[in-house]
């Protein structure tokens, strides 16, 4: 039986993602290189550090330590920059109503995000206080797609894996959610996101109470 719901932040409660793109396509352009959209579902749900990596990887750039960290640093500046923007009313589709829905009905709700902004975005969005839980890049050893961020997640909620369903918009997090044993919603389609047990487009195409029922 489902009693807790595991959400990723970043592209599932608001629109994020895009920033990270503009970002860090900013900063792949200012090592020489460029990536794709397509290339960019590789970076969703990797943690800094790792999406660094992949687009030195993929600009052929090769830095010293010490630009490896000022290159995050100025990437994280760059993406505070549109982040300082939000407000309550940047929530994805019916992402907002879905989390006070599953609030009312008794279910536990944690965050498990790879983002170290995680608290100042839901914060900026009035929504801390709707979560039992929060675990997010700050908490965690093991990025995406290693299970730890949910594991915690759920273990925070004191409830086993299988207990919960996770909310997942990226590759990682999708094989992050299916290898910690828990069910899976992708927030997407199934061509780019494979692996999750059922899909929307956003969590306004659905209910909790639906998707107990479907589950
Ligand atoms: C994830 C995003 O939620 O957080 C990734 O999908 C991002 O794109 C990661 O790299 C880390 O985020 P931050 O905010 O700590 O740089
Ligand atoms: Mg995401």
């Amino acid at each position: 039986m489902v009693k807790g719901f595991l959400f990723d932040l970043d592209g599932v409660i608001v629109d994020t993602a895009v920033f990270h793109f503009q970002a860090w396509r900013r900063l792949a352009q200012k090592l020489g290189g460029d990536f794709t959209e397509a290339q960019n579902e590789q970076l969703k749900g990797v943690s800094r550090v790792d999406s660094l990596k992949k687009i030195l990887e993929w600009t052929g750039a090769t830095i010293s330590d010490e630009e490896f960290q000022a290159l995050m640093e100025l990437k994280n500046e760059w993406y505070l920059e549109l982040v300082i923007q939000l407000s309550a009313k940047d929530g994805l589709p019916g992402a907002v109503d879905f989390l006070h829905q599953a609030k009312a009905q008794g279910i536990g709700i944690a965050l498990g995000s790879a983002s170290k902004n995680a608290p100042l975005i839901l914060d900026k969005m009035n929504l801390l206080p709707l979560f039992d839980a929060i675990i997010d890049g700050n908490n965690v050893v093991n990025g995406k797609p290693h299970p730890e961020v949910f594991l915690k997640g759920a273990e925070a909620l004191g409830l086993a894996p299988a207990e919960c369903i996770v909310f997942e918009d990226s590759i990682a997090g999708v094989q992050a959610a299916k290898s910690g044993g828990m069910t899976c919603v992708g927030i997407g389609t199934p061509d780019i996101l494979g692996g999750a047990d059922l899909y929307f487009n956003a969590l306004g195409e659905t209910s909790p109470e639906e998707l107990l029922r479907a589950l």
